[in-house]
């Protein structure tokens, strides 16, 4: 496995710290954040306009990022590493001279910071878990609220540690490709078909929504409080069903989704988690709720990363996505599914699967195919400044 360096190996020696400078104080302050209340990696987007400029300069995603968050993960839930982390913030926190002058500024924000990373490490990172708050602004169209002042979409998030290292569990942990999604959902809700007008508009009153490969739920539970933030009329009801298939990752998706949006009988959203495995997925499934009745909008992040996952979401979308209909009324809204997936150098192939299964006009289901209608590109940037680059997918019935 990738090794992070643990904090014994890496932090300057307890008694060197009174002579550190403050540069070197805060590179340890950051190494420490990265461990027990790391940022999602590669989330953070840069806006279209910088594109061009950002291409030419693009380097290599680091491939072992997975490896690299496991070995996180193992060290986050150490207790020997981690008591030695709180040793070394209590004796940094202790050094600092609050009767000092010079403790305004960027000293104050310093003290801050570990005094808030001690905090991190003695409560929740006890478990290996990290909680985190993501947050997008929503920017209301004027017909809708007659506001355009942004309307900030939060959900707290609990990650919990992989399963004895096992890759299996990815799903405990939050990815990049998650807040890219979310981000474009709330940046541009109409183009996932989610507008009060619409809506509203609509004669179905009901709108269902489906997650693949949900892993902590962030793009579902985004959706949710978008969808509880637009003006909907109380007759109209819009279901989230979050999917995942790995027992530990679904027990934690469950929790977080009864943390952001609990059951309300009065509530017109309402997200629920179930198992779907996409391996084994098909007619036979589509006779149960809720997956009896076919979803307008279907999500995936970062979910196509084995040869096979593409083939098998191909089914999965085939049975779930809503068909277009001939009548007039639901002709005017077209159900996608829309896919982000990050472009890892060695997962060039998988990427590619997407292209070829739902290029391919072999699977012919009632005259309409599934295909790649829209591609795009996207380049976010680490908290160290490296560049990742995802791929967006729209695709539907053609
Ligand atoms: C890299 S994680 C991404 C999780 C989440 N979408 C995110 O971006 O934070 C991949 C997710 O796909 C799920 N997954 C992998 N194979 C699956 C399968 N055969 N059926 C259903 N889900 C699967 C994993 O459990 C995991 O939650």
């Amino acid at each position: 496995m990738v090794g992070a360096t643990p904090p014994t190996s890496c932090l300057p020696p307890i008694r060197g710290i009174p002579l550190e400078n403050l540069d070197s104080i805060n590179a340890s302050l950051r190494y420490l954040r990265s461990v027990y209340h790391p940022e999602v990696r590669g989330s953070r987007r840069r806006r279209k306009s910088l594109l061009p400029r950002i291409r030419a300069k693009l380097t290599t995603p680091d491939v072992s990022s997975p490896l690299l968050a496991a070995s996180l993960s193992h060290l986050r839930t150490d207790p020997f590493e981690r008591a030695y982390a709180m040793k070394w913030l209590t004796a940094l926190i202790s050094s600092f001279d609050c009767g000092d002058e010079e403790m305004v500024g960027e000293k104050e924000k310093t003290l801050q910071n570990a005094a808030s990373l001690l905090a991190v490490c003695a409560g929740t990172s006890a478990a290996g878990t990290v909680i985190r708050d993501f947050t997008f602004f929503y920017v209301p169209p004027i017909e809708d609220s007659g506001l355009t002042s942004p309307i900030p979409i939060t959900v707290k998030l609990t990650d919990i540690s992989l399963d004895n290292n096992d890759f299996g569990s990815v799903g405990a942990q939050t990815w990049g490709g998650a807040c890219v999604l979310s981000d474009m959902l709330v940046e541009d809700p109409g183009a996932f078909g989610i507008s009060a007008k619409r809506l509203n508009n609509q004669e179905r009153r009901e709108f269902r929504i489906l997650e693949l490969g949900a892993g902590t739920g962030l793009v579902s539970l985004i959706v949710g409080k978008l969808l509880e933030a637009i003006s909907l009329e109380p007759s109209h009801e819009v279901e989230i069903v979050a999917t995942d298939y790995y027992p530990s990752v679904l027990t934690n998706l469950r929790t977080n989704a009864q943390n952001n949006i609990p059951h309300a009988a009065n509530s017109s959203v309402k997200v629920l988690t179930h198992a779907l495995d996409w391996s084994s997925f098909g007619s036979a499934s589509t006779k149960v709720a809720p997956f009896n009745q076919p979803f307008d909008l279907i999500l995936g992040a970062d979910i196509v990363y084995e040869p096979e996952h593409a083939t098998w979401i191909h089914s999965c979308i085939t049975h779930l996505l809503r068909k277009p209909s001939v009548s007039a009324e639901s002709s005017s809204y077209i159900a996608f599914f829309h896919l982000v997936m990050p472009l890892r150098a060695t997962h060039a192939f998988e990427s590619k699967s997407v292209e070829t299964v739902f290029t391919a006009d072999t699977h012919l289901v009632e005259d309409f195919s599934l295909q790649v209608l829209h591609n795009d590109t996207i380049v976010c940037e680490t908290d160290t400044g490296e560049e990742v680059e995802y791929i967006y997918f729209r695709i539907g019935w053609k």
